[in-house]
């Protein structure tokens, strides 16, 4: 079995060796155009070892280079549907890569994740190398890191591209969340990282906390660095009629709830909305213990004479997204209602198409992002989302690049723990608790409005500052595309 296993390994590596050495000796390079000759258009192949349709920030790269007369190949896996805009766009060529074999249950991820990068390997350098003609630039999204990282540094020196590495977060850290930092493939792939991470010509990252860490050892990166902030695509816009709002929902809301819509739009019943991958990285129980300390909390009103105890306002909570450990929520969550821990809180889950998505934050009262970052200095793009939807937010705020979008008290709040988001949900529904009478809440006294009013206006100031503002004036510039 052993044996067996080592030989299927060594034919392996020699197949890709020779497979490797063939197409080292066919590739054609990028010429650039020839002195006098009219102007070629920028070409760029964007690739992200993921689902195109889950991978916004690609996406929006690919659609801002092709706004500018640029020539995409926008590489990935096609799962979910695109984004609309990329499917017809003339500039814009979609080339699916195979999806990879998923791991049998039987199978140790030590043994299978050598045997999975071989396949992604194989077919990325066919794609890159032979399929496809050589472009002036390769912009790869880092992580996944292998062999994404390599691979497009290979084909770049071989086709003579330039390579631009976009920073969305570090391999390592991820991975050292999910298998545990000792791991030995941890120090392996933050090797790895460090030195494929010197071979771009050009950096993009999701913070300047990020831009300062990759100057810095381990990653000494001393090539040209841009942080470019995720925006909001222009498909997140907030509603502000009643009446819209009233359609939306009544749109995108199944029947069971859409009981709510009434009492929604009065503010009698509030809605919020959370999107999780449902992965361990993203503790999803933090939420649902906060929803049941809401649910069984009693908030006192001392403007009467004499005190009387209410419940806050009954919330409908909707949890988008896809992921591992949906399953295992659900069932939670139903033994909760069961049990009647949850008495004046719905939870419901969704998968919604991008525009209707994008319709429901808008329609919200307030979002709930549960990302905790592995690296500390990325960001959450769905906050970036719920900003351009004028939806304010509470989100898990323990890292170091949590300030550089969420402004405590003026678009948002962060939070810690259940119990500290618990609170936060009573403060802004109900009005009350929190730090006690003119502590954080105490922001939109004297002009009238709530906490919540407030802070959605500042959401809205945020969601005003948008991707192609930030992409032209950057990345635009550096490329050629905008003068
Ligand atoms: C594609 O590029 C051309 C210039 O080559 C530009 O005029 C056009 O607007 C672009 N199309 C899209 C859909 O971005
Ligand atoms: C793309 O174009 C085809 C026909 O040209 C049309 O049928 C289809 O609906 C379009 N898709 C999108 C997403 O716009």
């Amino acid at each position: 079995m052993i044996a067996l296993l080592i030989y299927s390994l060594l034919f392996c590596a020699f197949g890709s060796a020779v497979f490797v050495a063939y197409l080292l000796l066919s590739f054609t390079k990028y010429a650039g155009p020839e002195p006098g000759s009219p102007k070629e258009p920028v070409s760029v192949h964007v690739l992200v070892l993921g689902d195109i349709g889950r991978s916004p920030r690609m996406t929006y790269h690919a659609l801002s280079i092709a706004k500018h007369g640029g020539k995409v190949n926008l590489i990935g896996y096609l799962e979910t549907s695109p984004h609309p805009d990329v499917v017809n766009n003339s500039n814009i060529t979609l080339t699916p890569l195979p999806t990879p074999p998923r791991r049998p249950p039987s199978v140790p991820f030590i043994l299978f994740a050598p045997w999975k990068v071989l396949y992604q390997v194989y077919h990325l350098i066919y794609l890159l190398g032979r399929t496809l003609p050589p472009t002036q630039w390769i912009l790869v999204q880092n992580p996944p890191t292998i062999p994404t990282l390599a691979i497009a540094s290979l084909i770049c020196r071989l086709r003579n591209s330039k390579l631009i590495i976009d920073w969305h977060n570090y391999g390592w850290t991820i991975l050292a969340g999910t298998r545990g930092a000792n791991h030995p493939l941890v120090a392996l792939s933050k090797l790895y990282e460090c030195y494929f991470g010197r071979l771009g010509h050009l950096h993009l990252t999701v913070t300047h906390a990020m831009a300062r860490q990759l100057r810095e050892p381990p990653y000494s990166i001393t090539e040209p660095m841009l942080p470019v902030h995720d925006r909001p695509a222009a498909i997140f816009q907030p509603i502000t009629s009643p009446s819209t709002r009233e359609e939306t929902l009544t749109r995108i809301l199944s029947p069971p709830e859409r009981d709510l819509i009434p009492a929604i739009l009065s503010g009698a019943t509030r809605l919020i909305v959370s999107s999780t991958s449902w992965t361990p990285d993203e503790d999803f129980s933090l939420l649902l213990d906060a929803l049941v300390e809401y649910a069984t909390t009693t908030t006192t009103t001392t403007t009467t004479t004499s005190p009387t105890a209410a419940a806050p306002p009954p919330l409908l909570a909707i949890i988008t997204g896809k992921g591992p450990q949906k399953s295992h929520y659900l069932s939670r969550i139903a033994a909760l209602t069961h049990a009647g821990r949850l008495p004046n809180v719905r939870i419901t889950t969704a998968f919604l198409p991008f525009t209707d998505y994008a319709a429901l934050l808008a329609c919200a009262d307030l979002g709930v992002c549960l990302h905790r970052s592995s690296s500390g200095v990325d960001l959450p793009m769905k906050v970036v989302d719920m900003f351009g939807a004028g939806l304010p937010v509470a989100a898990y705020a323990g890292y170091e690049s949590f300030g550089e979008l969420v402004r405590e008290g003026e678009n948002g709040v962060g939070f810690g723990a259940a119990g500290e988001l618990a609170g936060v949900l009573v403060r802004l529904f109900a009005g009350v608790g929190g730090g006690g009478d003119g502590g954080k809440g105490g922001r939109g006294e004297g002009s009238g409005k709530t906490e919540l009013e407030w802070l959605r206006e500042g959401a809205v100031r945020e969601g005003r500052r948008r991707w192609d503002e930030e992409w032209d004036s950057k990345v635009g510039m550096v490329l050629g595309l905008v003068s």
